[in-house]
């Protein structure tokens, strides 16, 4: 079983990462998507929502989904996987993504990480700008699955006013 992990924060998951995960499925028997912790970000969704939106908008056997709030790696031992798929959006993407594969080599001399390019209609997007157009009522509907955004939509609607 060729396993590859791919972690993000999915707070909440885009047709972005959607594109990363289908193009990781001709590549991998499995892709497991991992609501990894990032100390530097605060989430909107609950790890709990943003598994369940995942879930929702993927919907394929050989796509799993787990979450750890410990190191990478060493969610990777634990599976026994050897592969980190990651997307690359611009340039502006590729100096954070250099240290972070190489930290995690450094960590667990096993691990490779897979960069693929993101889709030329994607490529602009990302979890905040999205979260933040829907806060602000602009038209997201191409650039999420539908359970997203649904899920944002209930989250924007119950917010109390400022
Ligand atoms: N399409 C659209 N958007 C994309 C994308 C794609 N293909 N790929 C990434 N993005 C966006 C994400 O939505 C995210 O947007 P945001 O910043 O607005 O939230 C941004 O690009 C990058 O985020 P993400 O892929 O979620 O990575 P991250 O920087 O939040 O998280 C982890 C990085 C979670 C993988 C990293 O912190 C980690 O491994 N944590 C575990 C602890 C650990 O091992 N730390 C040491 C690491 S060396």
């Amino acid at each position: 079983m060729r396993v590859a992990i791919y972690p993000g924060s999915f707070d909440p998951v885009t047709n972005g990462h959607l594109d990363i995960i289908t193009r990781g499925l001709h590549l991998f028997d499995e892709v497991r998507v991992l609501i990894a912790h990032n100390n530097r970000k605060r989430g909107l969704f609950s790890v709990e929502e943003r598994m369940d939106l995942v879930r929702a908008s993927t919907q394929n056997a050989r796509v799993s989904v787990d979450a750890f709030n410990g190191l990478l790696v060493e969610y990777a031992r634990q599976i026994g996987a050897k592969v980190v798929l990651r997307g690359l959006r611009a340039v502006a993407d590729f100096e954070y993504e250099f240290q972070m594969a190489n930290m995690n080599r450094h960590l667990h001399s096993g691990i490779e990480t897979i960069f693929m390019a993101t889709g030329t209609s994607n490529f602009y997007v990302s979890s905040s700008l999205v979260r933040e157009v829907a806060s602000l009522g602009g038209d997201i509907s191409q650039l999420v699955p539908k359970p997203v955004l649904t899920a944002l939509r209930e989250k924007y609607s119950a917010a109390p006013e400022e």
